[in-house]
């Protein structure tokens, strides 16, 4: 883990509520897709956790969504001003189960983990499948850059309004090695169900600390008590124990 004061080098509006954000350090470590930073806002006490969209030397990128107080300030944050950015969190997705051909379910706010995840699976040289799910055609972000990186992509949206109608697993395709998915838990639970192999599942819950320390952010799995925050937030399929299935 890492605390930076972060630049802001870039801050957009990429579609309806969701903002893209680039903050810059010269001594940022690399981050694993499946990460996430930790952002202190102003007058809040506890930081707001968003995933790593993507991650270069030097620079990271989130895509978050304005749901409250804390992602309506990030979103007013003009380019130059800083933040206090706790960085490398969590352990991210394991690369090495993906097979030859993995599939990539997003929902939502848990499509961006997703992007730098295709990204390093296409430079293995793997054959990605990316299924976006999304409710209407304006909330819609990234299928651009997942078909750039050459996955075969799918977007679904619940009303219709823009490719698939319906949901992630409305468009599983026939056959994949393995898969990756994060995204809203009623999502998460469908996944859980509808597929056939074994998978990562990254969970956004909400959180304490961030880093291990509160406990805040404990659930039960197969294997124990696990920290979203620390042991996760990337789960195996096998060891999930859902409160309500
Ligand atoms: C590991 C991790 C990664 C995440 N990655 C992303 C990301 O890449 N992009 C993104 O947009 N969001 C992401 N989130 C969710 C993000 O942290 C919350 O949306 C944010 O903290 C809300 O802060 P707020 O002050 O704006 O909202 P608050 O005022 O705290 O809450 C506003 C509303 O949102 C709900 N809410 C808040 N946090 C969550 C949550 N974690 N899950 C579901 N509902 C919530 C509250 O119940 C409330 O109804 C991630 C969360 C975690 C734990
Ligand atoms: S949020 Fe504090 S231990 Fe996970």
């Amino acid at each position: 883990m890492q605390q930076l004061i972060m630049k802001v080098a870039e801050n957009m509006q990429i579609a309806e509520n969701v903002f893209k954000m680039v903050l810059e350090h010269p001594e940022l470590e690399d981050q694993k897709p499946g990460q996430f930073v930790d952002i202190k806002v102003d007058g809040l006490y506890l930081r707001r956790p968003i995933s790593v969209c993507e991650s270069y030397p030097g620079f990271v990128v989130i895509i978050y969504k304005v749901v409250g107080k804390g992602t309506d300030q990030l979103s007013r944050i003009r380019k130059r001003e800083t933040l206090d950015v706790l960085t490398g969190l969590g352990n991210g997705y394991d690369l090495s189960k993906a097979g030859d051909a993995p599939l990539l379910l997003g929902g939502g706010v848990g499509v961006p983990p997703l992007v730098l995840l295709a990204r390093k699976l296409r430079e293995q040289g793997k054959e990605v499948t990316a299924v976006l799910g999304f409710n209407t055609e304006a909330e819609i972000f990234g299928e651009n850059i997942f078909r750039g990186l050459g996955c075969r992509t799918t977007v679904t949206t619940a009303d219709g309004s823009h490719g698939v109608k319906g949901f992630v697993t409305d468009a599983l395709p026939e056959n994949y090695s393995y898969f990756y998915t994060c995204g809203p838990e009623p999502m998460l639970k469908a996944v859980w169900k509808a597929t056939k192999t074994s998978g990562q599942f990254s969970f956004e819950e909400r959180m304490g600390c961030g880093f291990g320390a509160c406990m805040g952010c404990s659930c039960k799995t197969v294997t124990g008590i696990k920290r979203i925050c620390k042991e996760g937030p990337v789960l195996e399929k096998e060891e999930i124990v859902w409160a309500n299935l």
